[in-house]
């Protein structure tokens, strides 16, 4: 049966003998597994001076945390970035729930791109909200059709992933980032800016994060280590003013102990005191480029013709467009059974569209990995 966005489960693990382009995840070779070992062990020897280090925390995160944090932020986001400003969420599945629980109700509507992430349909649906879909084109979202939208209902929330946007890999523009905050405040919604794939540039750097933009409108800028040290942490950061953040520390869960992850949160502070996940991260970088122009040397070798696509700038997708006679979702089992795999473009829409697009991701595999994958993928295409 064709899996639809609300329905999907997430599935960590590709069959081995598969190179399986719908895993949107960093290959084993990538994980700092070092640099993690390090910052642990420096943050337990504090510990062992002061146990209490190991107590509940502050509603918004231990303030060694957030000032280590403002200070990497401010140095890759090229704004300075206050540590007041900052909340610590488990990354940014989690913040984008918590999101949706402090600034919806069941029965609103949240505005996406469209296509977008698949596995953020589902926390809309568990919050009871409407997803509008607004089409994009290489600028990101259509803000045209957005102000159409906007006239016939307003949303709570507008969702949207500004930079190398999963699945399509398109960049919203400087100017429709301002316009969304200037309409943010205008119209009471409130931006879910979901930066995951910001710092992940591999050419030029993308128009400033939307985190830049939150005294100019109701924005909330989510980012997480998932995509720069390693998804098992589950930590990320909400970056919002003061206005914003007195409603997120209302919530009960909140003042239940503090926020989430004490102790992820502390390793996490001396990793980027020490200077560990800023060398991650520029190591990161090149080892993704690399990957990136392996799958474009090889979709030119094998699907020059016979598929469009964009070289992403930065993240982790191609998002291909093969012939229209194509059915994705068909495609998958027969791939599967051929020994490669994607994500369907239907499973990115909140219409069913996007039959005959598909998602592949280069952020799992070696280049060599990557060229025989989308050789015998090509083959199924011929
Ligand atoms: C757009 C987008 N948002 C969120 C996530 C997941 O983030 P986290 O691991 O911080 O929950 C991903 C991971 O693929 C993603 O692509």
């Amino acid at each position: 049966m064709p899996q639809r966005p609300g329905t999907v489960r997430f599935d960590p693990v590709p069959p081995a003998d598969v190179i399986h382009f719908g895993i949107g995840q960093p290959g084993p070779d990538l994980m700092p597994v070092e640099a993690l070992r390090a910052a642990a062990a420096d943050f337990m020897a504090r510990a062992a001076a002061q146990p209490l280090d190991l107590n509940y925390g502050e509603r918004q995160g231990d303030a060694g945390y957030r000032a280590a944090l403002a200070a990497f932020l401010s140095r890759n986001y090229g704004h300075p970035a206050r540590p007041e400003d900052l909340l610590v969420s488990g990354g940014n599945s989690q913040a984008l729930d918590f999101a949706c629980a402090r600034f919806t109700q069941p029965g609103d509507a949240v505005f996406v791109e469209e296509p977008t992430y698949f596995l953020a349909h589902r926390i809309f649906t568990d919050h009871g909200l409407e997803v509008i879909g607004i089409p994009m084109d290489g600028d990101g979202m259509r803000m045209d059709v957005f102000r159409e939208r906007l006239a016939e209902r307003r949303p709570a929330l507008v969702y949207t992933i500004p930079s190398y946007q999963n699945p399509c890999s398109v960049t919203l523009s400087a100017e429709r980032r301002l316009e969304l905050a200037a309409l943010s405040r205008r119209h009471g919604f409130v931006v879910a800016a979901d930066e995951v794939y910001q710092m992940l540039h591999f050419d030029e750097t993308p128009p400033p994060a939307m985190a830049t933009l939150i005294d100019e409108g109701n924005v909330l800028s989510l980012g997480t280590f998932s995509k720069i040290m390693a998804p098992a942490l589950r930590l990320g950061w909400i970056q919002a003013t003061p206005e914003l953040m007195d409603r997120m520390l209302e919530s009960g869960f909140v003042n239940s102990g503090g926020s989430v992850n004490h102790y992820v949160s502390e390793v996490m502070r001396h990793a980027l005191e020490l200077g560990l996940q800023q060398s991650v991260l520029d190591g990161l970088r090149p080892a993704y480029r690399a990957r990136r122009d392996a799958m474009q040397a090889a979709l030119e070798t094998h699907l020059a013709g016979r598929a469009l696509w964009s070289v992403p700038g930065g993240g982790y997708f191609f998002w291909l467009e093969l012939d229209e006679a194509v059915d994705a979702v068909a495609l998958k089992e027969r791939a599967l059974a051929a020994g490669t795999g994607f994500q369907p473009g239907p499973l990115f829409s909140c219409e069913g569209g996007f039959g005959h697009f598909i998602r592949l991701s280069f952020a799992h595999y070696t280049e060599a990995q990557i060229a025989r994958g989308v050789e015998r993928l090509a083959g199924l295409l011929k």
